[in-house]
């Protein structure tokens, strides 16, 4: 298959789609709470809120539609949150699966890693189902990290559930390596939620070459 498509900053009108890629990325992840139609709502409600896509690109198709997208953060470059989120959560999930989602995050996750000033740190890689193995996770890695050079870091982090085992090869071949385990208090306890790996590369000028995948495969 040799569909192109191209990387680039995503945009208002792509949160729907937005909020499909997340759920289908990740939607188990979160006890089923995202897997309804009140889970997608709420998302790409958020992913609408001005300032919540700073640093997301996605890969488009000919349409220019996102077949993926991953997200950059550094201690300048950072969504934009506010109360907005919470009250739309609120709306969208009533108060009881609200508060279970609150509970569950944190419960189960790490306290969110604290970047250095040098140091990027790349989230929500998704690739939908039917454009994966295409090298398509692969080129938006590179497209963020030459960003992150162009914004002078020198470091590039990120984190996976150690169970992941396609991400792991993904930023494994990619130059990541394991900087530490992060666990949240269900982890800590042993009680079957894995570990979250921190991996992490340095950056060099080598990564401005272009990207091996910007030709589809
Ligand atoms: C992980 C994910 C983003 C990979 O996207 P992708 O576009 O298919 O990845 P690429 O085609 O760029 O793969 C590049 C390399 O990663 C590794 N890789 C990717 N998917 C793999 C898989 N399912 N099994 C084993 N290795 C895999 C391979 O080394 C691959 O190179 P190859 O195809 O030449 O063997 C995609 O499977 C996905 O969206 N998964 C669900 C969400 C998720 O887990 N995101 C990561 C969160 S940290």
């Amino acid at each position: 298959m040799t569909e192109p498509y191209r990387i680039r900053q995503a945009r208002t009108t792509d949160s729907a789609v937005i909020a499909a890629l997340l759920v289908e990325g990740f939607g188990h992840d979160y006890g089923g709470a995202l897997l309804g139609k009140a889970g997608q709502r709420m998302l790409e409600r958020i992913h609408a809120l001005p300032g919540r896509l700073n640093g997301m690109f996605v890969a488009a198709d000919t349409t220019d539609r996102p077949v993926g997208m991953a997200g950059l953060r550094t201690t300048e470059l950072r969504p934009t949150t506010n109360w907005q989120e919470e009250s739309i959560q609120l709306e969208e999930l009533g108060i009881a699966r609200a508060f279970w989602l609150e509970l569950r995050a944190d419960l189960t996750e790490p306290s969110n890693y604290q970047l250095r000033p040098d140091e990027a740190f790349v989230y929500s890689v998704v690739v939908t189902a039917s454009w994966r193995r295409r090298g398509v996770a692969e080129a938006l890695l590179q497209v963020l990290q030459q960003e992150a050079w162009s914004r002078g870091k020198r470091r590039i982090a990120l984190e996976v559930v150690a169970t992941n085992s396609a991400a792991l090869r993904l930023y494994e071949s990619h130059g990541y390596t394991l900087v530490r385990h992060r666990r949240g208090l269900l982890s800590l306890l042993r009680l079957g939620v894995p570990p979250r790996l921190l991996l992490a590369r340095p950056l060099t000028n080598e990564v401005h070459s272009p990207p091996p995948s910007a030709a589809p495969r």
